[in-house]
């Protein structure tokens, strides 16, 4: 899209409504929250189901499937299951109608404005490759610094249910290698007796594994060296009070 279209008028489109709308040959949908108008991607990022007929609460739009959340300004994921954020799109409101045009853009699309405009400027979202669109294999990453970075904040996606931070942050992951497209973790438990133990293996099992350019991840659970506080980063270790 290279410039803004209208697609709706104003009075379509009550207070906390919405509209399913075609930007650039991709669903979207047009969402009202009082007098703000929002445009975003209308594919979940998760499993790739419609967010059609979501709730919308907080600026955030809810998955109707298996409960992915996402902000409706910026689309970033703010919930599992999804990891990655949907695609937004700029809004206009004028002389009574709505605009949507790309995103980060705020070109008007006319000179002459006669109404004040509202623009809503979604943040930069990573657009889906072309690869991945087309359904073709994504290349596996060299092993490097950089690879190691994704998984790792693939990993810190997954939140401890008990202390409600992230399992990187806490100090649980030990070890993160990769074998070509499959993925060996080792991991700890806060403790042995942790009942949260199942998910977080599970958790991070999924974060991993719906990484385009990996198959299989295999998670190991270890008790040597035992986890202790002194694990933690600081950042987790404010979170939780600990000093
Ligand atoms: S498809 Fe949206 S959360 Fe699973």
């Amino acid at each position: 899209m290279s410039a803004f279209e209208r697609v709706a008028a104003v009075t379509e489109i009550p207070p906390n409504g919405r509209k399913s709308i075609i930007v650039d040959d991709v669903p979207a949908l047009l969402v009202r929250v009082g007098n703000d108008f929002f445009a975003v991607e209308d594919v979940c990022s998760h499993d790739g189901q419609p967010l059609t007929d979501g709730p919308v609460a907080d600026g955030a739009i809810t998955c109707p499937r298996h409960g992915a959340k996402f902000d409706l300004k910026t689309g970033q994921a703010l919930c599992m299951p999804a990891t990655r954020g949907i695609e937004t799109f700029s809004v206009q409101v004028r002389d009574g109608e709505v605009f949507v045009g790309p995103a980060g853009s705020e070109t008007p699309v006319m000179p002459s404005v006669t109404a004040p405009v509202q623009v809503v400027a979604p943040s930069n979202i990573p657009v889906v490759s072309a690869a991945a669109t087309s359904g073709d294999q994504v290349p596996t990453p060299e092993p490097g610094a950089d690879d190691d970075l994704r998984l790792i904040d693939a990993l810190k996606q997954v939140i401890d249910p008990e202390l409600m931070v992230n399992i990187v942050d806490l100090g649980l992951v030990y070890s993160v290698n990769r074998d070509d497209r499959k993925i060996y973790v080792e991991m700890t438990l806060t403790s042995p007796a942790c009942p949260a133990g199942p998910q977080i293996v599970q958790q991070s099992k999924m974060a991993l594994e719906r990484l385009r350019d990996v198959d299989e991840a295999e998670i190991k659970l270890v008790m040597t060296p035992p986890w202790t506080p002194d694990r933690m980063t600081d950042e987790a270790k404010d979170m939780l009070g600990i000093f």
